[in-house]
C-alpha cells in the first residue's frame, strides 16, 4: 500500500492535544530529583514546577495533572487544603508562567502520615468524614486557580460532595474529572515511591476495584455521572483497554485513561535493556489507548510523545 493511501484510511491518529502530563511537586526538594523506578520522570521543587509545566505546554501539551508532596504530614492530611499548601502554591506558580490547563489531583494519601487516602478510624478509612476534607481541598485548589479537579481517593460520594462544595464556593464552572473506574492495581508501585504515598499498613483494596470486575466499573461510572462528573477516567490504561472501550460506548462524557507509573516503568526497563524499540513501543501503546476509546491520555510519556508527534 502506498503511504498516502495508508494515511488516508487510517482510523486512529494520536494527537498532542490528547495528552496530559502528570507532574510531581515536592516541598522537600531544592532541585529536581529523578524517580528511580521512573527513568526520565522527576519530582520538582516549587521553584522549577512552573518552568516544567511551561516546557510541556510549549511542546503543545494542553494540560498537566499535578500531584503535591508536602514537607509535613499529619493524621488528617491538613496540608491538602492549606491555602499555602504545596499544591496550591504550585498551581499559582504554574499559572503565573503559562496558560496550560491545570488539573489538580485530589487525594489525601500524599498528605497523611499513615499514607491512606482519608481519615482513619479503628484501622479503616472513614468514608464520610473524609468527604468533608475532600470538599475543603477542592475549594482551596479552585481558589488557587486549578482548571479541573480530579478526585482520586475513591471514597463513595466524593464527586457529589466536591460538586456541591465547588458550587457553593462560586466555582460552578470548574469541572470534575473523576477517577471513576480505578482498579486496585500492582501498576501503581513506582508512583507510590514518587508520591511517598504507600500506606504504612494495609492496602487500598477496600476502595479500589477488583481487577476481575467489569460490570462494577460501569456501576461506579454511572454513579459518578449522576453525582456530576464531567470527565470519566479509567485507570490503569493498558491492562484495562476493554473497560475504556466499553466506557466510550456506554457514556457520552469524555473518557480519560491513565497510563500509570508501572506501565511506564515496564517499557522503560525493557528499552533500557535493548529488548524493545522504545519510541515505537511508546507510540503503539498510546495509540492503542486512543483506539480503545480514550479522548484524553494521561501519560508520563507526554513530553517524549509530543516531541515525536511534532517532528512528524
Ligand atoms: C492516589 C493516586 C495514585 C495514583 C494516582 N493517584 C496511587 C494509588 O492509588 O495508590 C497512581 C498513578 C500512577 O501509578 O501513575 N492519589
Amino acid at each position: 500500500m502506498r503511504p498516502a493511501l495508508r494515511d488516508l484510511v487510517r482510523e486512529t491518529e494520536l494527537s498532542v492535544h490528547d495528552l496530559v502530563y502528570p507532574m510531581f511537586v515536592n516541598e522537600n526538594l531544592n532541585s529536581p530529583r529523578e524517580i528511580p523506578s521512573m527513568p526520565g520522570v522527576s519530582a520538582f521543587p516549587l521553584s522549577e514546577i512552573g518552568e516544567e509545566a511551561k516546557a510541556a505546554n510549549d511542546l503543545g501539551i494542553p494540560a498537566v495533572l499535578l500531584f503535591g508532596i508536602p514537607k509535613t504530614k499529619d493524621a488528617r492530611g491538613s496540608g491538602a487544603w492549606a491555602e499555602d499548601g504545596i499544591t496550591q502554591r504550585a498551581i499559582r506558580e504554574i499559572r503565573s508562567r503559562s496558560d496550560v490547563l491545570i488539573i489538580a489531583d485530589l487525594c489525601l494519601c500524599e498528605y497523611t502520615d499513615h499514607g491512606h487516602c482519608g481519615v482513619v478510624h479503628d484501622d479503616v478509612v472513614d468514608n464520610d468524614s473524609t468527604l468533608e476534607l475532600y470538599g475543603l481541598t477542592a475549594i482551596s485548589q479552585a481558589e488557587a486557580g486549578a482548571d479541573i479537579i480530579a478526585p482520586s481517593g475513591m471514597m463513595d460520594g466524593q464527586v457529589k460532595v466536591i460538586r456541591e462544595s465547588l458550587d457553593d464556593a462560586g466555582f460552578e464552572h470548574v469541572p470534575i474529572m473523576s477517577y471513576a473506574a480505578k482498579y486496585a492495581s500492582a501498576f501503581y508501585g513506582p508512583f507510590r515511591d514518587a508520591a511517598e504515598s504507600t500506606p504504612r499498613s494495609g492496602d487500598r483494596r477496600t476502595h479500589q476495584m477488583d481487577p476481575g470486575n467489569a460490570r462494577e466499573a460501569f456501576r461506579e461510572m454511572r454513579l459518578d455521572v449522576e453525582e456530576g462528573a464531567d470527565i470519566l477516567m479509567v485507570k490503569p490504561a493498558l491492562p484495562y483497554l476493554d473497560i475504556i472501550r466499553e466506557a466510550r460506548c456506554t457514556f457520552d462524557l469524555p473518557i480519560a485513561a491513565y497510563n500509570v507509573s508501572g506501565e511506564y516503568a515496564m517499557l522503560k526497563a525493557a528499552a533500557a535493556n535493548g529488548w524493545i524499540d522504545h519510541d515505537r513501543a511508546m507510540m503503539e501503546a498510546l495509540l492503542s489507548i486512543k483506539r480503545a476509546g480514550a479522548d484524553i491520555i494521561i501519560t508520563y510519556f507526554a513530553k517524549e510523545a509530543a516531541k515525536l508527534l511534532g517532528a512528524k
